[in-house]
């Protein structure tokens, strides 16, 4: 088996987005595309030589033919040993985890999350290191760089490794072990909730639940942790087949996306409590019967009860929210005594709080949740921790999260979505917005005055490394806030992400519809940024 040495010509659009390299499925077609990408993560990585690299994705179309050119690249390069999913399937979650439990030098994981799959959809890729999670800035900067100088790639010249067969097997130097996708990721899961007490309640007859895995990689997970280890009869896991193109669907779990869930929970006589996973796993959605919980509450509801499951029993060392989540965990976090952190979205920024044990739990607006049992959002560790939370407490969801705001106060809270705006609009719309933050402050806008208005700026309290321009902030004196920012993981035209939030401490108002509590403060987003004027949009695409 002979190492190849390819020449190749750098391509100008290999810059890593929010969460890796995301393209749609032609442009990772084009010879060379791939090569030049993976080549580009190796040159930049300083003594994996003999290491162990983790290797899976969520099983979209063109995933199988990329991890067989990733081995086989991988081997020329000089790795001892790549641990790769049964039939190339790993979730997000579970490579973190697989890295970290057999201290691997770094995982390959090919995804493009929530994004559309199939011949005309998209793919991804994107390097975690070895603590587990997405690679930092410096390393995704460095991989770029790389990337437009390339001129020569690495491969081995051999037969494709049986990817269906759990076992070993070398090309070159290099050992290929395939392995079973779940196992390891279950028997972390079952380290950290109550799986007696889940199981109880699961086949207790006075608990139902639907879990919608979206034709995606949770489909073998969901099924073996809930209908198999935890006792869920069969059916509990809906669209539980992984397919190449997600049955045509968006594997994006969220209101609009997850609609056969929103059919059922949504329904008269609905499952008491349903959930939903994204392409890769690594979001969710959680839905009580007729009652949809906000990724925000979500994450602070979470907190609150953290001491409820054997993982976190010790209580937790502090909190990081992305910037456009909600500040409901801030309040939650006041009360524990403990720090909260807000950083970039993108989960990479959540990483040295975890790793320096400053922060136990984390999450976004975006439908991610996690903690420090890995190094990537989580979502059937969300469901879990959902479920041991129901378990014990005995309450429905809606009673969990009415009385959390009952104690903590509701921050009302809704994310615009303008899908597929012109980019020189988009970035019109942003310049726009940078142009008047000197001039916002102090200034009164229907019934709330202006209390800051900046562009987010981060610096890592581990690294010092900064990060700027990461969104505009508009607060204002109640603690209700505008962001805006530009989605940095779509791939075709720019995505608008417009955040609305207010905060209400009176219980007696805690039912009213969220577009209508947040009613004027979307009139002055619209006013301040000329949405509807500089995109040509007058709605959104979609609204969580
Ligand atoms: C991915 C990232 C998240 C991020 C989300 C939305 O899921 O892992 O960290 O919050 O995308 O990013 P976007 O830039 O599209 O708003
Ligand atoms: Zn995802």
């Amino acid at each position: 088996m002979a190492i190849q040495t390819v020449s190749t010509k750098p391509f100008s659009d290999q810059k890593p987005g929010t969460s890796g390299l995301r393209k749609q499925v032609t442009v990772f077609q084009k010879p060379n595309y791939l090569e030049n990408f993976v080549q580009s993560i190796f040159d930049s990585l300083d003594g994996y030589q003999g290491q162990t690299l983790v290797v899976g994705g969520d099983g979209r179309f063109y995933n199988r033919q990329a991890i067989q050119i990733i081995l086989k690249m991988a081997a020329a390069n000089g790795f001892g040993k790549a641990l790769v999913g049964q039939g190339g399937i790993f979730s997000t979650p579970a490579v973190s985890c697989i890295i970290r439990k057999y201290s691997a030098f770094g995982g390959i994981i090919l995804s493009a999350s929530h994004n559309p799959g199939g011949p005309d959809g998209d793919f991804g890729i994107k390097y975690n290191t070895g603590n587990g999670g997405p690679a930092p800035e410096k390393v995704t900067s460095a991989i770029f760089e790389r990337s437009k100088t390339i001129d020569v790639y690495k491969i081995l010249e051999a037969e494709d490794v049986n990817l269906d067969r759990v076992g070993s097997t070398a090309i070159g130097n290099m050992t290929v072990e395939v392995m079973d996708s779940v196992n390891d990721y279950a028997a972390l899961m079952e380290t950290l909730f109550d799986f007696e007490q889940i199981r109880q309640l699961l086949t207790s007859g006075n608990f139902t639940m639907c879990m919608d895995s979206l034709h995606a990689v949770t489909g073998p997970y969901t099924k073996a942790i809930f209908e198999g280890l935890l006792g869920a009869p069969q059916g509990t896991v809906q669209n539980g087949e992984p397919l190449e193109d997600f049955g045509g669907g968006h594997p994006d779990p969220n209101l609009v996306y997850a609609h056969d869930l929103v059919e059922v929970m949504f329904a008269e006589n609905a499952p008491s409590f349903g959930a939903a996973s994204d392409g890769d796993g690594d979001r969710n959605m959680i839905v009580g019967s007729n009652f949809f919980v906000t990724p925000s509450d979500s994450l602070a509801v979470l907190a609150a009860n953290a001491t409820l499951v054997p993982g976190y029993r010790g209580g937790i060392s502090g909190v990081a929210r992305s910037m456009p989540t909600s500040q409901a965990v801030d309040r939650v976090a006041e009360k524990l005594g403990v720090d909260c952190y807000e950083t970039p979205t993108g989960w990479k920024f959540f990483g040295n709080l975890l790793d320096a044990d400053k922060a136990t739990l984390c999450g976004e607006e975006s439908f991610g949740t996690g903690s420090n049992h890995v190094r990537e959002k989580d979502g059937l560790w969300a469901v879990l921790f959902w479920l041991n939370i129901l378990a014990v407490k005995g309450q429905s969801v809606e009673a969990i999260v009415k009385d959390h705001w009952a104690t903590y106060g509701r921050n009302y809270y809704s994310r615009h979505d303008f899908e597929g705006v012109e980019t020189a609009a988009a970035n019109t719309l942003m310049e726009g917005l940078r142009g008047q933050l000197g001039s916002l402050k102090g200034q009164t806008l229907g019934s709330y005055t202006v209390d800051y208005a900046d562009d987010f700026s981060y610096t890592d309290p581990i690294d010092n490394s900064v990060s700027q321009k990461q969104g505009i902030r508009i607060g204002f004196t109640d603690g209700s806030r505008i962001v805006f920012r530009l989605s940095g993981t779509g791939t075709q035209g720019a995505t608008l992400r417009l955040y609305v939030e207010s905060y209400e401490p009176d219980s007696a108002k805690h039912d009213i519809d969220t577009q209508a509590a947040l009613g004027e403060l979307i009139q002055i987003a619209d006013q301040i940024a000329k949405i509807k004027e500089l995109t040509g949009f007058d709605k959104p695409t979609v609204i969580t």
